[in-house]
């Protein structure tokens, strides 16, 4: 398979695109995902303070920042979600939700969020989004943190699972190649 541009947001299916940071120097990557349809606009996992202007250039090619009504943070690292401050404010949305387990919320409020907080524990690890769509999240605890997260889409069986299939290689690619479970185990 050629490589995606990545510079540019990559369409993973009509409705999900990649909007995350492709760094040549670093050895780790997060993956921000983009979910839009005509109702709703979910951001997952939008990344670090120093990779905040590319992965927002992205969003903003794809949609207006300020429809995004929920952001999904599957757990606390700084590299997955330390921008939420950053991110909200451009947001500027009132109803905007942080999507996050309370083991997650825990520690992200000291990123200094504002914006309400969407426990999936307290909510039957469901989020009903405007369309009717209903995004269901799983509970993998100490993979790799206590309030780890992954999000299921059912309507296209897609599975977000930020870090659980976590690698690290410096020949970097968004898609899985055949030495993939060797970068895993490193
Ligand atoms: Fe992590």
């Amino acid at each position: 398979m050629s490589k995606p541009k990545y510079e540019d947001a990559v369409a993973i299916t009509r409705e999900i695109h990649w909007v995350g940071f492709y760094d040549e120097q670093a050895r780790l990557h997060c993956n921000p995902y983009l979910l839009a349809n005509e109702e709703d606009i979910v951001l997952f996992d939008p990344g670090s303070i120093p990779h905040f202007p590319i992965v927002m250039r992205k969003v903003i090619d794809l949609v207006d920042p300020g429809d995004i009504t929920a952001v999904v943070a599957s757990h606390q690292d700084p590299d997955v979600c330390g921008n939420l401050p950053v991110l909200e404010d451009i947001i500027n949305h009132p109803d905007l939700n942080i999507v996050a387990h309370s083991n997650t919320i825990r520690l992200i409020r000291h990123y200094g969020v504002q914006s309400s907080f969407y426990a999936v524990d307290k909510n039957d690890f469901k989020l009903t989004l405007k369309s009717g769509r209903v995004l269901e999240f799983l509970f993998t605890p100490y993979l790799h943190s206590p309030g780890a997260i992954v999000t299921y889409d059912r309507e296209t069986r897609s599975l977000f699972t930020s870090d659980i299939f976590g690698a690290i290689n410096e020949d970097w690619s968004l898609f899985a190649s055949g030495d993939y479970l060797q970068a895993m185990e490193t």
